[in-house]
């Protein structure tokens, strides 16, 4: 596969419509983490000091198509220091727009042609640019007109960032050094089968943590209290289990977990393995065998692939032990030059940064769910649409 990327382009004097996902958490105005915003600068940069007129169109939250100003780009505006243009459709802006100026459109989900990749909404979006830009890998599992729409009606191109994203988890798909352990969490296996099969086939260990590793346990006839699990998820759990062991996969569940008889930040931590849980114990993170053992076996890798706290990291100190834990090992041994490490999904990576330890990794992805469906395999509709035919 190989994409049109915006670079050697001549964008001097043209007007570029840009992608980026700044779909960041922002908490009483106050942007609590910056990272795909400083990660979509390169590409910027790129095209203002290339003397392009620059506008970005972005997203954040889920308004369904309604002007919602929960949801307003407004605080991102501020952080760039740049205008916001109120109507995603207003034209009359771009002729005041000089080489090099950078401005910003509101968020684009406030329409509903958005999310149905309506023709008239991206032919209405499009008009008046030259050139198409998209940065935003992740949202390039969505076939939105601000992804493919207006893809298919201008001469389109990858920022750096997406190009970025592409090359490095193709690489660690194609050519892993091994072993390669993969650890995946998080809440839901509904929302993970995919990507446990996909790796279950590359990996050579694959360890479940977090709610999805409860699942695991429950499908395995292991006690898991009154905690958050799947229970109609047993057959898909044992499908996938079976699944690795055909591939030669060697799955490693959880041996014990953190719990406690409230699911709150301050309850009372106890350690406890599977026989031990009792029907009112709420498990709330990785127990001390299992982040041992887990440690231990990225010590033995050459390459990680993380997605998914293994517990409620945000809950610190007595509850980030076994992400905390996962992320310090993996940021050592990466430090060292003995391991190829990359991880996906908004609550790993800030789990990460909570460590102080981002900048330790080999790979981090800007991208939740469009990384967890790259690495599925599965065509991303944003990234398909710049592919050289
Ligand atoms: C994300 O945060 O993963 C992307 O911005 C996509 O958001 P969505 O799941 O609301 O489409």
């Amino acid at each position: 596969m190989k994409i049109r990327t915006i670079n050697g382009v001549d964008v001097r004097g043209k007007y570029v419509l840009l992608r980026d996902d700044f779909n960041v958490q922002i908490v009483d105005g106050e942007i609590t983490d910056a990272f795909r915003i400083e990660q979509s600068m390169p590409t910027i940069k790129m095209l203002c000091n290339a003397g392009a007129r620059v506008v970005i169109v972005a997203h954040r939250g889920r308004p369904k198509g309604v002007r919602n100003m929960e949801y307003t780009l407004a605080p991102i505006a501020k952080y760039l220091g740049i205008r916001l243009i109120p109507d995603c459709l207003d034209k009359e802006f771009l002729g005041d727009m000089r080489d090099g100026d950078l401005v910003m459109l509101e968020n684009v989900r406030f329409y509903p042609g958005e999310e149905k990749n309506d023709p008239a909404f991206s032919a209405q979006l499009a008009r008046g640019f030259d050139l198409f830009v998209n940065d935003a890998f992740a949202v390039s599992h969505r076939a939105h007109a601000s992804t493919v729409g207006v893809a298919e009606i201008l001469p389109s191109y990858a920022g750096i960032l997406l190009a970025s994203e592409i090359e490095h988890l193709n690489a660690v798909m194609e050519n892993p050094a091994r072993p390669l352990v993969s650890i995946v969490a998080g809440s839901k296996v509904s929302t993970k089968i995919g990507v446990l099969k996909a790796l279950a086939k590359l990996s050579d260990t694959l360890i479940i943590g977090g709610a999805l590793g409860t699942t695991f346990n429950f499908a395995m006839g292991g006690r898991v209290g009154n905690s958050l699990y799947e229970a109609d998820q047993k057959e898909t759990a044992l499908e996938i289990l079976e699944y690795a062991r055909e591939n030669n996969c060697r799955v490693l569940l959880p041996l014990d977990k953190g719990v406690a008889k409230v699911f709150e930040r301050d309850a009372v931590r106890e350690n406890k393995d599977f026989t031990q849980i009792q029907d009112d114990d709420v498990i709330i993170d990785a127990g001390i065998k299992t982040t041992e053992r887990d440690v231990a076996e990225i010590k033995k890798a050459k390459t990680v692939i993380w997605n998914g706290t293994v517990g409620m990291a945000e809950w610190m100190p007595t509850w980030s032990y076994g992400s905390f834990a996962l992320a310090n090992a993996i940021a050592e041994q990466t430090r060292a030059g003995k391991l190829e490490s990359i991880v996906g999904g908004g609550d790993t990576v800030a789990a990460l940064e909570a460590c102080g330890v981002k900048d330790d990794i080999t790979y981090v992805s800007t991208g939740g769910g469009a990384f967890l469906e790259f690495i599925e395999g599965r065509t991303l509709p944003g990234i398909a649409i710049l592919e050289d035919m």
